[in-house]
């Protein structure tokens, strides 16, 4: 979906598909040059990981495999609780792989801490997280994120796998929800 087709029910675009795509081109680079001669294992966290996995590993040069997880996060509201439950585990055994973990967004960071922690307990070879975007509180709990797309602001964005209610994974950009949308 392109952003002009629902441009009314934002208040901001923050990112149009060529600046995610100038910046997943710079972390593909990136990271081929980072695993140089080592082979990747991508771990995507369902749902919202779907689209930065795709255009991730297109935009790297270099061989590389793709599993995925589905977490549940307990707790009400929008906010994660940091107590995650698995839905869909992992089809690969992780030992002595080289693992990076690809997310939409890190928002409060408890999904990752739970996830990295769970992760580790297999004996990964290495590792790391990539997610698109980051929130500042993710910062405040110092998530150790080794690629970084885009650092944004602590306002309700929808697009490129972030949704509301559902609604907007498929939108090619990322903007902020107008409030007449969800009020
Ligand atoms: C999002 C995102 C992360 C998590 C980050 O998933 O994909 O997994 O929230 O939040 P945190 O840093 O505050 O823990 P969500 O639970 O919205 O599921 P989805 O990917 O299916 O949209």
């Amino acid at each position: 979906m392109d952003l002009e087709h629902v441009s009314d029910d934002f208040t901001r675009v923050l990112y149009t598909e060529a600046d995610i795509e100038r910046r997943l081109q710079e972390l593909g680079a990136q990271i081929d040059q980072d695993y140089d001669g080592k082979e990747l294992l991508l771990i995507g966290v369902l749902n919202g990981a779907v689209m930065v996995m795709a255009d991730l590993s297109r935009a790297m040069n270099s061989h590389c495999h793709m599993d995925w997880m589905a977490i549940s996060s307990y707790g009400s509201g929008t906010k994660s609780s940091g107590v995650v439950r698995i839905l869909k585990d992992l089809n690969t055994d992780i030992s002595e792989r080289h693992v990076l973990v690809v997310e939409d967004i890190i928002d409060t960071g408890l999904t990752l801490s739970y996830l990295l922690s769970n992760l580790a307990s297999r004996g990964p070879a290495s590792l790391e997280i990539m997610t698109m975007f980051r929130k500042p509180e993710a910062l405040e709990n110092r998530v150790d994120v080794r690629y970084v797309g885009f650092d944004i602001p602590n306002e309700f964005v929808v697009g490129y796998g972030l949704d509301f209610g559902g609604r907007y994974r498929n939108l090619k950009g990322v903007a902020t929800l107008a409030p007449h949308v969800y009020s």
